[in-house]
């Protein structure tokens, strides 16, 4: 086998870091800033791992400028990162925070200075608090709140980055936080999710439009969470529940941006969100042409029909139950979905581009002897990066990857446990260990 190079996937492909301001940044009382329903989510009990906080993270806010100078010396030439809306909005909607403001510049500029070009996520998972209280995305009232949060970034930084991201996973976060409840807002039940998926739908395509009349020449992409589906067996019901799952993890947000409304061919509940929708008579608004589409795919799922689980009637096989190789998420690690999984949005015809705006994975690393021995996680990106070059060479247009992350920081509900960068950090003292792994991209994008 020949071996895997960054130069396979031509000159112009780009490769970068992605990480967000809530499990970064910290500093969350500093310089102005308004609480996040992250924030205020970590204070109940036993929602998060050791009752872990996002307040320090990995302390971004100050080490900023360390953080890019080792993404660019580990070789990487983009650098994705959010904007956490209650830093320059702390109400959410009300007056701009100047200093929030100044302190984007800075990175945006830091970004410049080093030859690092920007890619702004806009929501990344970190709603302002103020606006939760008043019904956050189940309220229609979202359908100001965002117009004004793009707005102001697109005036302000407009001029300075061109990469564009609207929104982080929307299938992540209306799920999660609106339906299961396991993450922030912590809200459960259909009256939460079906509303929360709807603005969510119409922010998405109206974000990308406010881009498109604010900040000219840009690039504006928005990111999708995606898995391979895959029935536990060929008989029927394993087949239709598998189609619901893929609905809800695949097909719900890519396929309003695409002009084809929402699926409910394939889950019949899914029908409900059409009567959000007549009432607000808003699906011409929900597509939206974007000049690339960001994959996120972190795992594939095997589903089975169970009559037991409400609803969706449908259960995951746990990749413990069916021995494959696994993170320390207990996510399984397969490469051939990774590149299945591409495909199968390729094939919707209305894509133009893809960049896969997340790719890695935890394990449980440690230090000794100043060195972080990762050889899994080494292995897991030539798995995936073998997959990726495959799609591209089968013509999928493929134009991007950015590794998922930088330093290990607050990965939600699992705390400081689970780590996923390519720099480990001692949370107690914030020191940075580049990981073998890291190492190992440094030796890939500059190769002797
Ligand atoms: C999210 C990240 C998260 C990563 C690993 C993605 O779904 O965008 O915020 O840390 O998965 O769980």
């Amino acid at each position: 086998m020949k071996t895997l190079t960054a130069g396979a996937f031509g000159k112009d492909f780009t490769w970068g870091i992605a990480m967000a301001a809530a499990q970064n940044e910290g500093a969350y009382t500093e310089g102005g800033r308004g609480l996040s329903i992250w924030d205020v989510f970590s204070r109940k009990r036993g929602v998060i791992k050791g009752g872990a906080k996002p307040y320090t993270a990995c302390d971004f806010y100050h080490r900023y400028k360390e953080d890019l100078l080792l993404t660019k010396a580990l070789g990487f030439k983009s650098f994705r990162f959010s904007i956490a809306w209650s830093r320059v909005l702390p109400d959410g909607n009300g007056r701009p925070n100047k200093e929030g403001l100044r302190y984007y510049h800075q990175v945006i500029d830091e970004c410049l200075r080093l030859g690092l070009e920007p890619y702004i996520t806009l929501y990344h998972w970190d709603l302002p608090h103020a606006l939760e209280l008043e019904g956050g995305w189940t309220s229609y009232k979202m359908m100001r709140w965002f117009p004004r949060f793009v707005t102001l970034c697109a005036e302000e930084f407009g001029d300075k980055v061109k990469n564009w991201i609207v929104l982080n996973e929307p299938a992540g976060f209306t799920s999660l936080g609106y339906m299961l409840g396991r993450h922030a807002p912590g809200k459960t039940g259909l009256d939460n999710f079906f509303p929360a998926v709807h603005h969510t739908v119409l922010a998405q395509a109206e974000g990308g439009r406010i881009l498109r009349a604010l900040v000219p020449n840009a690039r504006i992409g928005t990111t999708f969470s995606c898995s391979e589906v895959i029935p536990y067996s060929d008989k029927p019901e394993d087949l239709l529940a598998a189609a619901r799952v893929d609905v809800m993890l695949n097909r719900l947000f890519v396929e309003p941006a695409l002009g084809k409304g929402y699926p409910s061919e394939a889950f019949k509940l899914i029908e409900r969100l059409e009567l959000y929708n007549k009432a607000w008579k808003y699906t011409e608004r929900m597509p939206f042409s974007f000049d690339y589409i960001g994959l996120q795919n972190y795992f594939p799922v095997v589903i089975r029909y169970n009559p037991l689980i409400p609803l969706i009637q449908a259960s995951e096989v746990r990749p413990v139950y069916r021995r494959v190789p696994r993170t320390a998420m207990g996510w399984e690690i397969n490469g051939t979905c990774f590149g299945n999984i591409i495909r199968r949005f390729w094939k919707y015809g209305g894509v133009k581009e893809i960049m896969i705006t997340e790719g890695g994975a935890a394990f449980k690393d440690s230090v000794s002897a100043g060195r972080v021995p990762d050889e899994a996680r080494i292995a897991y990106f030539k798995e995936y990066l073998e997959a990726l070059l495959k799609a591209k060479k089968d013509g999928v247009n493929i134009t991007g990857y950015f590794v998922w992350t930088l330093t290990d920081n607050f990965e939600w509900t699992e705390g400081y446990k689970a780590r996923f960068g390519l720099v480990y950090v001692d949370h107690q003292t914030q020191l940075r260990t580049i990981k073998d792994s890291g190492y190992w991209w440094r030796d890939f994008l500059s190769p002797a």
